[in-house]
């Protein structure tokens, strides 16, 4: 039922509006202040550490909970703050490892689902859908207190409007699958991408050391004031591209008449893919894919060969509806770390571990990155 498992065209674009209300410029001005409080807490997180090695994975875990927690259900869990943890940590790191290779192969996730729930990693599964269902029952019980300004507002507000519509266990289930696609979709791909981003800093300091300069005189706040600044834009797109979130996935019918490739049919209704990862270091599509060149996406156009392979979002009408808030997350943090301290690798650690461990489990599950925050002067 949710906008992302849906089959129907019209189902889909039906879904898709209260996602665009939620996630619309409205909405995300109001988000952007808080994103931008969140950053500020994640930065005083990195003063702490002083000069100690950071634990990156698990903070930015935690910031990305955070954030989401407060943006989609206005829930503080301060976990940053607060150094602490969640049981969705835990229990999605031992879900994902079985997701991972079925990920193309929905039937057999509804297969196992049926025929092994009391397995320990499908019930860790259970647990990531039942938190994300709970909470927005919570919420949705809370909304008889007072407005409040978040995503769930428009979701429940969709719920309201579909009676008449669809009948109640509809309607239930319509806000159940939306809530778990938000807390999924939302959370493990931006945590992926922000801890690139973190180690990118440290790995390309006379990159840092450019958006440094773009930065000064600029609202550090305000991420629509950052879109503006090229390198830090292609930073991030560099970040994205490297290691797009959703890895591989994705996969799509070629449809009752097949589809024509570039003179090559492929039959009708053959599921196909085109692996983000892949795609982005073809070296049809860029010059020398493999570097971290953010000038290639504004002062040397040279270096695209093909723009399309570009794709960390998806495109068309299934595209990723979260990008406003992936952004905002994405550009605040760079900004205010790049802006804050030095960073650089821990002592002893190798700095190749975040992509010897890599995990393509649905979304990417970047390796250990341990960091030193140097505050500036
Ligand atoms: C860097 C962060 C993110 C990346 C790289 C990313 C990537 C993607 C991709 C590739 C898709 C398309 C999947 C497909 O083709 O089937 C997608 C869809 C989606 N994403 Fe994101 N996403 C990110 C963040 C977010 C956030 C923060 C949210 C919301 C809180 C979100 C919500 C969604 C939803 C609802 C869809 C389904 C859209 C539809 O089917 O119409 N994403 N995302």
């Amino acid at each position: 039922m949710s906008v992302v498992f849906t089959r129907s065209e019209q189902h889909h674009k039906d879904t898709l509006k209260a996602w665009a209300q939620a996630l619309s410029g409205t909405a995300m001005s109001t988000f952007n202040v808080r994103v931008s409080e969140h950053v500020q807490v994640l930065t005083n997180c990195f003063h702490k550490y002083s000069e100690e090695a950071a634990p990156v994975n698990d903070i930015v875990s935690r910031f990305v909970f955070d954030v989401l927690g407060d943006v989609l259900f206005s829930k503080k869990y301060n976990l940053v703050e607060t150094n602490g943890w969640h049981e969705y940590f835990d229990r999605r790191k031992d879900a994902l490892p079985v997701l991972g290779p079925i990920n193309d192969v929905t039937w057999l996730g509804h297969l196992m689902f049926l025929l092994a729930p009391f397995w320990s990693r499908v019930r860790d599964w259970f647990y990531m859908v039942d938190y994300s269902v709970q909470t927005m029952q919570q919420r949705f019980e809370d909304d008889s207190k007072g407005p409040r300004m978040d995503m769930a507002a428009y979701f429940i507000d969709e719920y309201h409007k579909l009676e008449g519509v669809y009948d109640l266990e509809k309607r239930n289930l319509h806000l159940q699958g939306t809530a778990v696609t938000a807390v999924i979709a939302g959370s493990d791909t931006t945590r992926s991408a922000l801890i690139v981003a973190l180690w990118s800093l440290a790995q390309y300091p006379d990159h840092a050391e450019k958006i440094r300069d773009e930065i000064r005189n600029v609202d550090l706040n305000d991420p629509v004031a950052l879109s503006a600044l090229p390198h830090l834009e292609g930073f991030i797109a560099e970040t994205l591209r490297l290691l797009p979130p959703a890895m591989s996935g994705a996969p799509r019918d070629t449809g009752p008449e097949g589809l024509l490739v570039e003179n090559i049919l492929i039959p009708p209704d053959v599921k196909v893919t085109s692996p983000k990862y892949v795609m982005a270091r073809l070296p049809t599509a860029f010059v020398d894919p493999n570097e971290f060149i953010p000038e290639r996406w504004y002062s040397r156009p040279e270096l695209i060969i093909d723009k399309r392979a570009f794709a960390p979002f998806s495109v068309g009408a299934r595209a990723c509806v979260g990008k406003p808030l992936a952004y905002t997350e994405l550009r605040l943090v760079v900004a205010n770390i790049a802006h804050d301290f030095d960073v650089a690798f821990a002592p002893y650690y190798d700095s190749q571990t975040m992509w010897l461990d890599l995990k393509d489990q649905v979304t990417a599950q970047p390796g250990d990155v341990k960091l030193i925050f140097k505050p500036r002067k």
